[in-house]
C-alpha cells in the first residue's frame, strides 16, 4: 500500500511528509523534488506569499546514496516566512492581545474559517486556516515529484495544462495533444494555446483591479499507463473513482471530468464510446478517439488518462465579502489575507502530483514488489502477456 501523510500549518515553521510503500532502488535526488516544487510556485496572478518562498526540500529518511531504500520517505519544507511570525504560531503559550497574535474573528466565505471554527469549537478561525490553506499542498508535490520518478522508471509520464480562466477557454471539443502540452511549459499560465493565454492574462488583471478572483480549469494528462490500472471488482479500487476523490481533495477544485465525462450525458452512445481497433504491427488494441478519458470499467485501458478539473475562484478578496464575527456576531466584511487572484496554473502542479500517486499506488498494486528489480520484472512479463494476448 502506497500511502502518504502531511502535516503544518501555512505560518509555522515547516511543512511536513512521510510516503510510505515504494519500493527500494530507485534513484532520487532533492533535484527531482525541487523542480516540481518550483513548477507549484510559477504561475501568473499568485501574490506575494511566491515571492517570499522559494521551496526546498529536505530528505531526512528512506533514501541512501541516491536511492530509495524501501523505508519511509520523509521530507520537510522550511516555510522561510515563519521568521515573521514567530509570535503568532508559537507552539509555547504566550500573552498576547489580538493583534499580535493575528486573530482571526471574522471568517471569510468560501475558506474553511466558519465550518472549521464551528467544528473544532476555535473562537480564532487562524487555528483552522493555517492549515486549511493550500500552502499544505507544497507537501503533496514534493510526493508526487517522488511518484512521478517512480512512474518514468517505467515510461509513465504526466502533465497539465491550463484550459479555461473565468470565462475564457477555447471551444469545448477541442482536445490539446501531448507535444503541445509539454511545450506550454514555462508560459505565464502553463495554456497550450498563446492566443487564449493572452485572454486569460488581461482576465487576470482586470479582476486585480476590480479586487476580484477567478476560477478556472486544467486537464491532468498521463501516458504510457498500460492497460490493467485500478479494477472493476469494488467501487474503491476504480481508478476513476480514485481520481476523483484526489483530485477533488485539492483545496477549491469543486469538480472533475474523466475524458469527456460532461459532455457524455448528452451525447448518443454512438458518437461517445472509443470504438475498438487492432494494431498488427504493434500487437495491440487501440482506439481512434478517446473520450473516454483512457478508463473504462474502472481500468485504464492503454490510452492517455485524460481528467478536466475544475477550480472554483479564490475566496480571499481584497474586495471581501459579507460575513459576521464570530466573537460580537456583528456584521463585517471579512477579513483579507494575503492572496492569489488566480492560482490556476498551481493547482495544475498539484493535480499532477495527486495524480502521480494514485497511479503509482495502481501500478504497485498490479506489479507490486519490494524493489526496482522486482516491480520490472513483473511490468516486462505482463507486457508480454499482453502483447501475446
Ligand atoms: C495552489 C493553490 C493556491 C491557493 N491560493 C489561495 C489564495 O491565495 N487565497 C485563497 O483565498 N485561496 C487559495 N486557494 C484555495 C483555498 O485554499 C481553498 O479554497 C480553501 O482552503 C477552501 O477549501 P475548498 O475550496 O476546497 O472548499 C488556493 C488553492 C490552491 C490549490
Amino acid at each position: 500500500m502506497l500511502r502518504f501523510l502531511t502535516a503544518g500549518e501555512s505560518h509555522g515553521p515547516a511543512l511536513v511528509t512521510i510516503l510510505d510503500g515504494l519500493p527500494a532502488g530507485l534513484a532520487l535526488t532533492r533535484d527531482d523534488i525541487d523542480r516540481e516544487l518550483a513548477r507549484r510556485q510559477h504561475g501568473y496572478g499568485r501574490g506575494g506569499r511566491m515571492k517570499i518562498e522559494q521551496d526546498r526540500v529536505e530528505i531526512l529518511s528512506g533514501v541512501r546514496h541516491g536511492r530509495t531504500l524501501g523505508s519511509p520517505i520523509s521530507m520537510t519544507i522550511a516555510n522561510r516566512d515563519w521568521a515573521n511570525w514567530q509570535k503568532p504560531m508559537a507552539i509555547e503559550p504566550l500573552d498576547l492581545d489580538d493583534d499580535e497574535a493575528k486573530r482571526v474573528t471574522r471568517p471569510r466565505p468560501g475558506h474553511a474559517d466558519l465550518a472549521g471554527a464551528l467544528k473544532y469549537a476555535a473562537t480564532d478561525a487562524r487555528d483552522i486556516l493555517e492549515r486549511a490553506s493550500a500552502r499544505e499542498t507544497t507537501a503533496r508535490v514534493a510526493v508526487g515529484a517522488v511518484c512521478r520518478k517512480f512512474l518514468a522508471a517505467f515510461e509513465v509520464a504526466v502533465a497539465s495544462h491550463t484550459v479555461s480562466l473565468g470565462a475564457v477557454a477555447g471551444p469545448e471539443e477541442r482536445e490539446t495533444g501531448w507535444e503541445a502540452i509539454v511545450a506550454a511549459e514555462g508560459t505565464p499560465l502553463r495554456c497550450a494555446d498563446t492566443e487564449i493565454e493572452r485572454r486569460m492574462i488581461e482576465e487576470i488583471d482586470r479582476a486585480r483591479k476590480a479586487g476580484d478572483s477567478v476560477g478556472g480549469s486544467f486537464q491532468v494528462v498521463a501516458r504510457g499507463v498500460p492497460p490493467g490500472l485500478g479494477s472493476h471488482r469494488h467501487w474503491d479500487l476504480r481508478l476513476n473513482a480514485r481520481l476523483a476523490a484526489a483530485l477533488c481533495s485539492i483545496q477549491s477544485v469543486k469538480a472533475i471530468s474523466v475524458g469527456s465525462g460532461v459532455a457524455s450525458a448528452s451525447a448518443a452512445g454512438s458518437e461517445f464510446h472509443d470504438e475498438i481497433f487492432y494494431d498488427e504491427a504493434r500487437r495491440r488494441f487501440h482506439r481512434k478517439t478517446n473520450n473516454a478519458g483512457g478508463i473504462e470499467g474502472g481500468i485504464s485501458n492503454g490510452e492517455e488518462i485524460r481528467v478536466r478539473v475544475y477550480v472554483k475562484p479564490l475566496s480571499t478578496l481584497p474586495r471581501a465579502l459579507h460575513s459576521v464575527d464570530l466573537k460580537s456576531k456583528e456584521e463585517f466584511q471579512a477579513q483579507v489575507e494575503r492572496t492569489d487572484v488566480s492560482a490556476i496554473a498551481a493547482a495544475g502542479v498539484v493535480g499532477e502530483a495527486m495524480t502521480a500517486l494514485v497511479l503509482a499506488e495502481a501500478f504497485l498494486e498490479k506489479f507490486g514488489g519490494d524493489s526496482m528489480q522486482e516491480i520490472a520484472r513483473n511490468h516486462r512479463g505482463y507486457l508480454e502477456q499482453i502483447r501475446d494476448y
